[in-house]
């Protein structure tokens, strides 16, 4: 998979993708994370991608030309299955989304600043927009990294057994069991007896128990979906 970042800022975008995972994901070719300056692709001396929002009001304006601009570039050189747009006002993105996503080809991400992109690049070049909770961070770019993350980590290869995406909180609508190491005893707090066992079916049991509780108590909307 193939992820091409559109972003004034891609300074922002250079630590998460050079460590851990998707730094191995990257090396074993599993994925590719482009970043591109969106002012390249601005006019004028000073490369200007936004301006003044009709109707007047504060707060600049992301212009189409920029941006169809990078994206029909992009699209010239290959084919992209999705456009996204990282918005605040998107669909909340959660991990059946990132499910559909990682059984997509390549993608487009495109990053929001300001008072966000003109409504007609959204209307006839983006084909899904997410936000990443309900708060308003200063740019799309962070939501950019979470959702690459999100996607990246579950492409065939890139986990091992140990980190595998199944026993993930989510994959099945419950979050985690809690988890304990080494040792049994620290300062007076032990370890659940049945984790010490060997029963692996009472732990099983003990595990699913776990999850389910603590998503009734912390997550109860996900029992409704
Ligand atoms: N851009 C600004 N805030 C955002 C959010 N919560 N999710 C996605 N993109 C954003």
């Amino acid at each position: 998979m193939r992820i091409d970042i559109i972003t004034v800022l891609p300074e922002l975008l250079e630590g998460p993708f050079a460590h851990s995972i998707l730094k191995r994901a990257k090396d074993k070719g599993l994925a590719e994370v482009h970043v591109h300056q969106l002012r390249d692709f601005g006019a004028g001396k000073h490369q200007q991608v936004d301006d003044y929002q009709y109707g007047g009001g504060a707060g600049m304006v992301m212009q189409c030309e920029p941006l169809v601009d990078c994206i029909e570039a992009l699209q010239k050189q290959r084919t992209y299955d999705a456009v996204l747009y990282m918005t605040p006002d998107g669909k909340r993105f959660n991990q059946q989304d990132a499910n559909a996503l990682s059984l997509l080809g390549d993608m487009i991400i495109i990053c929001g600043h300001y008072k966000g992109i003109d409504q007609r690049i959204r209307d006839h070049w983006i084909t899904h927009e997410y936000s990443i909770g309900d708060y308003v961070l200063s740019g799309g770019e962070l939501a950019a990294a979470v959702i690459s993350d999100a996607v990246i980590r579950l492409l065939p290869g890139v986990l091992n057994d140990e980190t595998s995406a199944l026993t993930d909180s989510f994959q099945d609508n419950l979050l985690a069991p809690p988890v304990y190491t080494r040792p049994e005893d620290f300062r007076g707090h032990k370890v659940p007896e049945v984790l010490l066992s060997g029963n692996t079916k009472a732990i099983d049991l003990w595990r699913e128990e776990q999850a389910y509780d603590r998503t009734k108590t912390r997550r109860p909307d996900l029992l409704e979906d």
